[in-house]
């Protein structure tokens, strides 16, 4: 996910500040390859399913995907060296929200843990993440999995010609704090094709009708960071992994979705995934 960078908010004008650029609206044909580097990105998180055991380190599965993606698939892992990340993969365990780095460190039973997997196919990026829980893991922790999956579906539902991004943002923000959850708000999805990060900032909190008007063509992730606790948190001193400042638990799961004439295709659904409502 994009951080917002909220600090530019508060910086005084200074020449050359960065314009932001335009939002993309992709051709049919740019459409084709969004849809195939999706289904490849799609396609390694069915891969490493059954490699999240207890017992099994992250930077053994970010092995696992990394050879997969080059040798198997022939794509570029994107997050490797993007802006310095140095792994192949994201695997953030528990407490930590995004952009964890995959380690040493073994899984153990009861554990949650997203991974995010985006990848580059002739030119064009595909970006999905799932939860996974190691073995068998406590009620509350099920429940925030589920929960956070849901907030996904009904913001993908809110997507269509003619609605906002506030509108997918409400459902989503309204949805997990009726639950007795929080949402994070200092990363949010992003527009997706040729950048790993385009516009618009997708947030997943908002009011219904502000924002971004939806048009057909319009390529972007949705990808809600949920927690137990409160909505606060910061990043380790290693500059990527985030956690919760509060260490309660955070689940994530993200798509990247196609605005169609009549609705929305959701370019990274995997088998598993039978509806969207
Ligand atoms: N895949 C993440 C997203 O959903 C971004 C990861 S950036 C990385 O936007 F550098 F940490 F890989
Ligand atoms: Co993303
Ligand atoms: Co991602």
């Amino acid at each position: 996910m994009k951080s917002l960078g909220i600090q530019t908010l508060f910086r005084p004008q200074v020449k050359q500040e960065h314009k932001a650029k335009p939002i993309t609206i992709k051709t049919p044909e740019e459409v084709e390859k969004m849809r195939i580097a999706c289904q490849l990105a799609a396609d390694v998180l069915v891969m490493i399913e059954p490699y999240v055991k207890e017992g099994v380190s992250t930077q053994e599965l970010d092995k696992i995907c990394h050879d997969y993606m080059v040798n198997v698939q022939q794509v570029i892992p994107a997050p490797l060296n993007y802006k310095g990340f140095p792994k192949s993969i994201c695997t953030s365990v528990n407490h930590q929200v995004c952009h964890g780095i995959p380690s040493n460190k073994p899984l153990k039973n009861g554990d949650i843990i997203n991974i995010d997997i985006t990848v580059i196919k002739n030119g064009f990026h595909g970006d999905t993440s799932k939860m996974f829980i190691v073995g068998e893991t406590n009620l509350p922790a099920r429940q925030l999995v589920a929960v956070t999956y849901q907030c996904l579906r009904l913001g993908i539902a809110q997507v269509r010609p003619g609605n906002f991004l506030g509108d997918v943002g409400y459902a989503i923000q309204k949805f997990a704090e009726n639950q007795g959850y929080s949402v994070v708000q200092e990363y949010c999805g992003h527009g997706i094709g040729r950048d790993f990060h385009e516009e618009p900032q997708v947030m997943h909190y908002g009011k219904p009708k502000t924002g971004v008007l939806l048009r057909p063509g319009m390529t972007f992730t949705i990808e809600p960071m949920i927690n137990a606790g409160k909505r606060y948190v910061k990043r380790l001193p290693d500059d990527w992994t985030v956690v919760t400042k509060d260490r309660s638990l955070s689940a994530q799961w993200e798509h990247t979705v196609l605005v169609t004439d009549t609705g929305v295709e959701v370019l990274t659904k995997r088998a598993e995934e039978t509806d969207f409502v």
